[in-house]
């Protein structure tokens, strides 16, 4: 139906009309033993799962939100370079659809224009350091209106309706970052991180800037002074200490 032109990525599908979460399916088929690059999709969102235990609003018809299963043979430390992997993906596939030139915020914001219009979540599943499925969640803002977001998002995010003026097909996206994020991917397991940190710096908007990063914990401001090859964030403070922060909303 899509017309992919993968070969793993997308090629077991598990589609629901209305869903919790896709992640929580996602989970349980990772623990059945699914084949890597199964996604579930749904049209909708009953509790859309977003980071540090927020909600992600997620509209019927509206949005893209789907949880991609992998099961790549890679120490634990280094699943934050497929959070970064897969924004590059995504970022891909919207420019390829729309013509729009998105920005990345790291680690998984995908902006246009200043707004949020896709957020990643990467959720583990894994014993002492082996890893036995990483779960990716993306919820992309499709052709919501204005008036379609909670109020209390309505300064912050957009969607690609929004932004382009015109209905995009989201089957048609997602076929396109399926795509992008198989070659991707690919790419990764043959060679590793570097040629993926490349591509992710281009679209990156936070590497050089002073910066406050939230953590659950402490709220740490400087100078983003750039990734390192796991994927964590350097930020140097006024003191000149550099600290990597692993999971952080980022203050631009
Ligand atoms: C964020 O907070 O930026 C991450 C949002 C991730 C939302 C997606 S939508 C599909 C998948 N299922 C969920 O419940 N959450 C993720």
């Amino acid at each position: 139906m899509l017309g992919l032109t993968t070969s793993f990525i997308g090629r077991n599908i598990h589609y629901e009309e209305s869903v919790e979460s896709t992640q929580k399916i996602a989970h349980r088929l990772a623990s059945q033993g699914v084949p890597e690059g199964t996604v579930v999709i749904a049209d909708e969102q009953k509790s859309g799962k977003g980071r540090m235990n927020r909600n992600w609003h997620s509209p019927k018809y509206t949005g893209i939100w789907m949880s991609l299963i992998l099961k790549p043979n890679i120490p634990l430390t280094k699943a934050p370079q497929l959070t970064l992997l897969t924004a590059v993906a995504v970022v891909q596939g919207i420019e390829e659809i729309t013509g729009l030139i998105p920005e990345i915020k790291w680690p998984n914001d995908i902006l246009i224009a200043g707004k949020k219009v896709t957020g990643i979540l990467t959720e583990l599943q894994a014993e002492a350091d082996q890893i036995h499925s990483i779960i990716i969640g993306i919820g992309i803002n499709v052709n919501q209106k204005q008036e379609d977001f909670p109020l209390e998002l309505q300064e912050k995010a957009s969607s690609l309706f929004i932004e382009t003026g015109k209905t995009i097909s989201r089957a048609e996206l997602i076929r396109c970052i399926f795509m992008h994020f198989e070659k991707l991917y690919t790419l990764y397991l043959e060679k590793g991180f570097m040629p993926i940190k490349l591509l992710w710096e281009g679209y990156a908007v936070s590497i050089g800037k002073i910066i406050k990063a939230r953590t659950l914990t402490d709220v740490i401001e400087g100078e983003a002074l750039g990734i390192t090859d796991e994927g964590v964030l350097k930020i140097e403070d006024q003191s000149g200490f550099v600290h990597q922060v692993y999971s952080a909303d980022i203050e631009l």
